[in-house]
């Protein structure tokens, strides 16, 4: 067997005081790296990077600090992110770093990320939830697990009084972390090559269409009827509507002997039987609806029939699409283990005049078909990346 190639990592702190503990947390990390065959990590500073200013582009060129910092995440595999939690969200210094790599062209793009923290009571928590929204914009995959979030402040410290992690056990769940990175990178690598590979044929993928809403005309009903049908046009995809209406609302009494009900059972068998998911998650109240979180929670229940799957969000609603039920199903994600495609993102106003609907909700627009079959296309390609990564 050829060796594996070795895995780059870019090491980025985003605290720049000397005593940071998430500074602490990536020195660890570097050293344990060291015991990782197939892993290179360096650390790249973001502390010289200016505040991100357009006008500080020039025909085209970035100011030099900036190239400069471009050019370490261009040559990276992928990356670990130290992420302290500054009022509920990431630092300015490491959302500075994140911008100035994404603009054109981005050199984040398709490649792996972890990320870890240490902070207050949640241990960094909410910083961690910012980066991976934003992650799917600049197209990085985030390893779900393990999560690592470390309460800097609980006594006995972790770290001493420079800001160096000196507990085992901490070390010992940071290297799970760096561990977990290099297989992900290494597998979507891999899977990549299969992709774009000339082998034929190439498995066939089989896609469970889940609809977060009960109504006879719903439009995400609609959708997920457009992308059966389009699914059908489409070599090596096999696409079956699973009715998850039948399913009782969750409640723990119901689990009997190890045993779910009935309709739960024979769901969850279902959900075995797919290769991957597409949800069409309507947005009620700014999250998914109640219909679609019960079944995602059946489905979690142990064992999680969804676990190390890949699945596509799409949604039609108000304003905004649906987008924010997309982010809190994305949310929800990390623990179940979900990967989710990033690109492309599907958003649909089912209000806006002329509609894309008729009266039935079946979607009648041929450019929204279209931008929904380019959905479809993505999750195929994703999950034959991750099941031939493997
Ligand atoms: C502007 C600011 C806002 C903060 N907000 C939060 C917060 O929302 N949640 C939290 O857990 N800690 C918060 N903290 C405390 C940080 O977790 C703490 O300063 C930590 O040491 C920062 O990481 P570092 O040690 O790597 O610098 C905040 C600190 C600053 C300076």
């Amino acid at each position: 067997m050829a060796p594996k190639p070795l895995i780059k990592v870019a090491a980025i702190c985003g605290s720049l005081r000397k005593a940071s503990y998430n500074g602490g947390l990536i020195r660890s990390a570097i050293e344990l790296s060291k015991s990782i065959d197939g892993i290179k990590m360096d650390y790249v500073d973001i502390s010289l990077l200016p505040l991100l200013n357009q006008d500080l582009e020039v025909d085209g060129k970035y100011p030099p600090a900036v190239e400069a910092f471009r050019q370490k995440i261009l040559e990276s595999d992928c990356f670990l992110f130290a992420s302290p939690e500054y009022n509920y969200s990431v630092t300015a210094p490491l959302k500075n770093a994140i911008d100035w790599a994404s603009r054109e062209p981005s050199v984040w793009a398709d490649k792996t990320a972890a990320i870890i923290s240490a902070g207050g009571g949640f241990g960094g928590g909410r910083s961690q939830y910012h980066i991976r929204q934003t992650a799917v914009f600049l197209d990085l995959h985030i390893i779900n697990k393990p999560e690592f979030f470390l309460n800097a402040f609980q006594q006995p410290s972790k770290f001493d009084s420079d800001g160096n992690l000196i507990d085992s056990e901490s070390k010992e769940k940071l290297k799970d972390v760096l561990l977990s990175l290099k297989e992900f990178t290494l597998r979507l690598q891999q899977g990549m090559q299969f992709v774009k590979s000339n082998i034929t044929p190439k498995p066939s993928i089989k896609v469970a269409a889940i609809c977060g809403s009960l109504r006879k005309a719903s439009y995400n009903g609609g959708l997920i009827r457009s992308a059966i049908e389009l699914s059908k046009s489409i070599d090596g995809i096999k696409m079956d509507y699973v009715d998850i209406s039948p399913l009782p609302l969750l409640n723990q009494d119901l689990e009997v002997d190890g045993k779910y009900p009935p309709a739960v059972e024979a769901f969850r068998q279902k959900m075995l039987e797919f290769d991957c998911f597409l949800f069409a998650s309507p947005e009620y109240y700014y999250s998914v609806t109640a219909t679609l979180k019960n079944a995602i929670d059946w489905a979690s229940r142990a064992p999680n029939v969804l676990a190390d799957k890949s699945a596509a969000i799409i949604s039609a609603s108000g304003g905004f699409g649906g987008g924010r039920s997309q982010y809190h199903l994305r949310q929800t994600a990390v623990f179940i283990d979900l990967h989710f495609i990033n690109k492309p993102e599907f958003f649909l106003n089912a209000m806006e005049q002329p509609s894309k609907f008729d009266s039935d909700g079946n979607l009648i627009d041929s450019e929204t078909k279209e931008r929904l079959k380019d959905v479809l296309v993505s999750l195929k390609k994703f999950t034959l990346r991750l099941q031939q990564g493997n």
